[in-house]
């Protein structure tokens, strides 16, 4: 069974990878998406050092003077896919969008780093290492708009939890009335009922031509945005990622930038209550403008673990939110809280199941001595592959598919956490 899934990875992997770059899925989504390559390179890593690096180097390529990294690379045409790059227009080459997404590349990098040939990749690191700063400084001089180490965002597609119930009393604030007429794509791929709201569509695209009315300027967008909210999801991920930054500087002695990192780790730690909304007993995402938290458990809230913070007591309440999610679904971690009203257990980002976003909360839970957790979301991430395959995420009541099929970062999950 196992050597038969593993035999299956490899082609969704292969089936996917155009030569430099990975698609997440043909037809959903055929471009370089930023988060889903780096943890496609854990994939490729398990039999291809070098395809792996090659993933991520292929990423920084497109990286903007100022350290941005976008989240789509749009490297060739692609007509089945919607806004596509003549409705971003970002004037680069290659084409690209002009938001970000989660920044997982440093940490992947230093995985790719631990477990390859040292002397084979120095090369390689000395030259991404430079690039991944550079983009940790972007989010610390455009994203960080209180100092405090938390890191905002100014569109729901750059959270990669796109239509998360996050989002809803934040986004339910712009004005759509002149997004125009367009024709979504991804529904002519998968089911509706897996995929956002036209409603959210709405949104996503009038933020989309906002940005590009300022010619992508991302410290006006950073100002005057119409959705500003703190996302507790790249905040847990930016810091891991710096910490992550800060072991290989330490390979390459750079001490200076330990330093750098040692101090916005602690930015973060410090300041993580912002996050913490204190009638949930839960880290959540904080709505800039009104200053509201989000008011919704998510899978993200698990990732205090995975970025080391929160005090002991917040430590306990998460566990215990965890237990009563256990059981109320077969398979964690569900992306919403199944007691939430607004939970829909195969709708993409309000109820399914993600294997990378599994992969992270229990690596987090693990080395915070919570071994038994991180093996039940291993154990359950193992479950849904073995009897769905690889879909982009899973109904976690029943373990059926959810969204795209064939999907690269499940496949690469598998092969890198599962498959063991
Ligand atoms: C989409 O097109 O659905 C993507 O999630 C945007 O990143």
């Amino acid at each position: 069974m196992t050597v038969d899934l593993d035999s299956r990875a490899r082609e969704v992997m292969q089936d996917n990878d155009l030569g430099n770059y990975t698609v997440p899925t043909k037809g959903l989504y055929p471009y370089q998406w930023n988060w889903d390559s780096a943890f496609c390179a854990l994939g490729f890593n398990t039999y291809s050092e070098d395809r792996a690096w090659l993933e991520i180097e292929t990423l920084f390529a497109s990286q903007w003077q100022s350290g941005f990294v976008p989240h789509i690379i749009f490297h060739k045409q692609d007509p089945n896919y919607f806004p596509g790059p003549d409705v971003w227009q970002s004037n680069t080459s290659p084409e690209c969008t002009g938001i970000t997404q989660p920044p997982v590349s440093a940490s992947m990098i230093l995985a790719l780093w631990k477990s390859g040939d040292k002397r084979a990749n120095k090369a390689r690191l000395q030259a991404i290492f430079p690039k991944l700063v550079a983009c940790h400084r972007w989010f610390y001089r455009t994203r960080d708009p209180l100092n405090k180490g938390l890191v905002l965002t100014v569109h729901p597609w750059e959270t990669g939890r796109d239509n998360s119930p996050e989002w809803d009393a934040a986004a339910r604030r712009i004005d759509t009335s002149e997004v125009g007429t367009y024709q979504r794509k991804d529904i002519t791929h998968v089911n509706k009922d897996m995929r956002p709201l036209d409603e959210e569509y709405d949104r996503y695209i009038t933020l989309l031509k906002f940005g590009r009315a300022t010619q992508w300027d991302h410290d006006r967008i950073a100002k005057e945005s119409p959705f500003k909210v703190i996302d507790v999801c790249m905040t847990m991920i930016l810091s891991r990622a710096d910490h992550d930054l800060m072991l290989l500087a330490e390979e390459l002695g750079e001490a200076a930038i330990v330093e750098e990192l040692k101090t916005r780790i602690a930015l973060t730690r410090n300041n993580i209550n912002y996050l913490w909304d204190d009638q949930l007993k839960a880290f959540c995402s904080k709505d800039l403008i009104s200053g509201l938290p989000s008011g919704h458990i998510t899978s993200a809230s698990f990732l205090a673990f995975y970025a080391d913070v929160g005090s002991q007591e917040q430590r306990e309440y998460l566990l215990a939110h965890l237990d009563r999610i256990a059981s109320k679904v077969k398979y964690l971690i569900p992306s919403l809280d199944p007691e939430s009203d607004r939970f829909d257990s195969m709708r993409y980002w309000r109820g399914p199941v993600w294997s990378v976003v599994n992969y992270l909360a229990a690596l987090g839970l693990k080395e915070c001595g919570q071994s038994v957790w991180a093996q039940r979301i291993l154990d359950d991430t193992r479950a849904l592959v073995k009897e769905s395959g690889f879909y982009e995420a899973f109904c976690p009541l029943t373990g059926a598919g959810t969204g795209g099929d064939h999907f690269t970062w499940t496949a690469a999950i598998w092969l890198y956490w599962l498959d063991i």
